[in-house]
C-alpha cells in the first residue's frame, strides 16, 4: 500500500460500533469502508445501503481472501475477537477490534506476538480515551498541575441497565466471557489507567457477584452483575473501582435517558491538585454541570475550576471519539503516529481483568506476574 493511497478497511460486525466505526473511516481522507461482514443479512443490508461497501459477505474467511483489503474492523461477540483478530493478522491484515481486547491475556499476548512478528498493527478500542474531556483531562496532567498521582477513583454504574446484543450475548460467559466488569469495567479501568500515565499493574483485590437475576430476561444468565475492587501499581498508586449493570443507586446518581441511573465518572488525586472527568452522555448536565472539573490546592483553600472542553452533547453517537481513535489507527498502518491504544497495553488490561476475576473466586488479593 502506498501512502498516498487510502486503506481499504472491511468491518466485521455490523452493530452499533461496526456502525460508528463505518462513519469514522468514510468521513476521513486515510481511510474507506471497502467490505463488510455480517451473518445477519439484515443489518448486512442496512449497512450497505447506508454505507456503501464495494464488497459485502455473510462469511468472514471469505472476505479475508480480497488481496485488496488492508485492515480488518472486528465488531463482533467477545469470544470471536481472538480468532477473528488471530485469522485477519494472518492473512497479513491490520486489525482494529473492538472493547473488551480478548477474552483473557493469554490470547491478547498471542495477537500481540503474531502482530509484532508480522509487522502488522493491532489496535484495541477504546474511543473514549479521544473524547474531548479526556483529552483536556490529559493535558492538566501531563502540565502535572496534580503532581504525582497516587490514587485514583472510577466507576461505571447503571441501576438498570443490562446488554443484550443481538441475541443476549452479553450475559452468557461463553460469549462474553464475563458481565458488567469485561463489558463497562474495561471503559471505567482504562480510563483512569490512561489519566495516570498506565502505569505497571501489580496486585488486584476485587468481588464480582450477581444479583439481579430477575431483571435479565436474556436465557443465559451466568456472569456478574456488579464488581468491586482495587488495583495496586508498581509506583505504589492505587485505584478503586466500581462497576455495576444493575443495582439499587442512591441519588446522587444521576437519572439517565436510558438506563434509570447512570454514570460513567474518574478522579484522579496528586498532591497538588485531584481531576474529575465524567463522560458527558452519562450525566444530566443540569445536576453534574462540568464534565471535567479541577480542584488545585491554592495556599491551603481547595479552588475548583472547570477545564474547558469541546461540548459534544450535538454528538450523541460520540463521532467525534471514534473520528479521532479510527484516524490514530489508519496513521498508524501508514507509519506516521504510534498506537494511542497499543496491543501491548491491551495484554496489560487482559492481565488486570484476569486478576480481578480470579481474586474474586479466590477471595484473596492475587499478583500480576
Ligand atoms: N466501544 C464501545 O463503546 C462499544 C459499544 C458497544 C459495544 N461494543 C463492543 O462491540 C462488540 C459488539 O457489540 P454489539 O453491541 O454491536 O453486539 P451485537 O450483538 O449488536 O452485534 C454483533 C454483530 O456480530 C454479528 N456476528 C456474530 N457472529 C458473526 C460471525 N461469525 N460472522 C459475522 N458476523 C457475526 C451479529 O450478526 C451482529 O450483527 C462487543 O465486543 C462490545 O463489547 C463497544
Amino acid at each position: 500500500m502506498s501512502v498516498s493511497n487510502s486503506i481499504n478497511v472491511g468491518i466485521v460486525g455490523l452493530g452499533w460500533p461496526g456502525e460508528r466505526h463505518a462513519e469514522a473511516l468514510n468521513a476521513s481522507p486515510l481511510g474507506v469502508v471497502y467490505a463488510a461482514c455480517d451473518l445477519n443479512a439484515e443489518r448486512l443490508k442496512a449497512f450497505a445501503d447506508a454505507f456503501a461497501p464495494k464488497r459485502t459477505f455473510a462469511n468472514f474467511d471469505e472476505m479475508l481472501l480480497d488481496s485488496e483489503l488492508d485492515a480488518i474492523v472486528i465488531g463482533l461477540p467477545n469470544a470471536l475477537h481472538y480468532p477473528f483478530s488471530l485469522k485477519a493478522l494472518q492473512a497479513g491484515k491490520h486489525v482494529l477490534c473492538e472493547k473488551p481486547p480478548t477474552m483473557n491475556a493469554g490470547q491478547m499476548r498471542t495477537l500481540h506476538e503474531e502482530a509484532r512478528n508480522r509487522g502488522l498493527i493491532y489496535y484495541f478500542g477504546r474511543q473514549m480515551r479521544f473524547s474531548p474531556g479526556m483529552q483536556a483531562a490529559k493535558r492538566v496532567i501531563v502540565e502535572r498541575r496534580l503532581g504525582e498521582i497516587y490514587f485514583a477513583e472510577t466507576m461505571w454504574v447503571r441501576s438498570r441497565g443490562t446488554p443484550t446484543g443481538l441475541d443476549g450475548w452479553f450475559t452468557d460467559r461463553s460469549k462474553a466471557g464475563g458481565g458488567a466488569m469485561i463489558d463497562l469495567g474495561v471503559h471505567a479501568i482504562d480510563a483512569a489507567w490512561y489519566l495516570m500515565g498506565t502505569p505497571q499493574p501489580r496486585a488486584v483485590s476485587a468481588q464480582t457477584y450477581q444479583k439481579f437475576p430477575q431483571l435479565v430476561e436474556s436465557k443465559v444468565f451466568d456472569v456478574e452483575d456488579n464488581a468491586y475492587g482495587m488495583i495496586r501499581f508498581e509506583s505504589g498508586a492505587t485505584l478503586l473501582f466500581k462497576v455495576c449493570w444493575s443495582a439499587n443507586l442512591t441519588d446522587d446518581i444521576p437519572l439517565s435517558p436510558k438506563r434509570g441511573r447512570s454514570l460513567l465518572s474518574t478522579t484522579v488525586y496528586g498532591p497538588k491538585g485531584s481531576l474529575r472527568v465524567t463522560d458527558v452522555f452519562n450525566i444530566d448536565r443540569s445536576t453534574c454541570p462540568s464534565a471535567v472539573a479541577l480542584f488545585e490546592d491554592k495556599g491551603g483553600e481547595l479552588v475548583r475550576s472547570e477545564i474547558p472542553a469541546q461540548d459534544l452533547r450535538g454528538d450523541p453517537l460520540r463521532a467525534h471519539e471514534f473520528a479521532e481513535q479510527d484516524k490514530n489507527f489508519l496513521r498508524c498502518i501508514r507509519g506516521e503516529e504510534s498506537a494511542v491504544n497499543s496491543s501491548s497495553q491491551a495484554v496489560q488490561l487482559m492481565e488486570v481483568l484476569d486478576a480481578i476475576y480470579r481474586s474474586s473466586q479466590l477471595g484473596k488479593e492475587v499478583l500480576i506476574s
